[in-house]
């Protein structure tokens, strides 16, 4: 077998298999729930998950585990993988998520080649412009319909929406991401004592929604 075919044959074991993904990329371990969460984060019936658990078990590094996932595995020819990801600030999601990004794709040599990490955007090597994931923020003295714009205008066959501490982010700014109707996948985490934002949106009774978590 070819170099490339052994890739290719790789890849497509990944896409079925988040957990040996997760293993033999990073050597990240899961624990127990959050290995729950890679077990169900293949699945083309889930499409809106949510992570929940308390202050500091782990749950901003399985969403960055996961989105190195979507941007490795996900895609066809044509059809690149894209996404953004959102936080209750900017700062916040600079010093967590995006800097878990960064030390998850320290550790592997594939990964550090297939794609570049800046401060704003994290873009495929052979394909800058069309396979991507971005950083965004919103405002908290927006207006709702400004606020609501902040995930908007993204659109691929594979699409990802990443909310962090999403107990913090106004309903306006989830929109765009958390409609139980869309095809592409939104991917939350937050802790109980800030569930404050969605309960009427509960990604527990949309359809095709599973929640994870301690
Ligand atoms: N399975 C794991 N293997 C190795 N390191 C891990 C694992 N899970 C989490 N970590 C590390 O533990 C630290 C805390 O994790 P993380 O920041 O994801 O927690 P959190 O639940 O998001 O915390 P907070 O509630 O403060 O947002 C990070 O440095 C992260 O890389
Ligand atoms: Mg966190």
């Amino acid at each position: 077998m070819s170099q490339r075919e052994d890739a290719a044959r790789k890849v497509r074991e990944w896409r079925t298999n988040a957990v040996k993904f997760a293993w033999e990329r990073f050597g990240f371990d899961p624990d127990p729930w959050q290995k729950q969460w890679l077990d169900v984060l293949p699945d083309p019936e889930r499409h809106r998950m949510a992570l929940k658990a308390c202050k500091g078990p782990g749950k901003t590094a399985v969403l960055a585990i996961s989105i190195w996932w979507f941007l490795t595995t996900q895609g066809e020819i044509g059809h690149h993988p894209k996404g953004a990801a959102i936080s209750i600030s900017r700062e916040n999601l600079r010093d967590n998520l995006w800097t878990e990004l960064a030390s998850w794709r320290a550790r592997d040599d594939y990964t550090q080649r297939a794609f570049q990490w800046t401060k704003e955007r994290i873009f495929s090597t052979d394909h800058p412009d069309t396979w991507w994931f971005s950083a965004r923020a919103w405002s908290k003295s927006a207006k709702t319909d400004e606020q609501s714009n902040t995930l908007a205008g993204l659109h691929s066959k594979y699409l990802l929406f990443v909310l962090d501490e999403s107990g913090g982010i106004p309903d306006a700014v989830m929109v765009a991401a958390c409609r139980p109707c869309r095809a592409d996948t939104s991917l939350r985490c937050y802790k109980p004592a800030t569930r404050r934002t969605c309960r009427v949106r509960s990604i527990e009774r949309a359809p095709r929604s599973v929640t994870c978590g301690l």
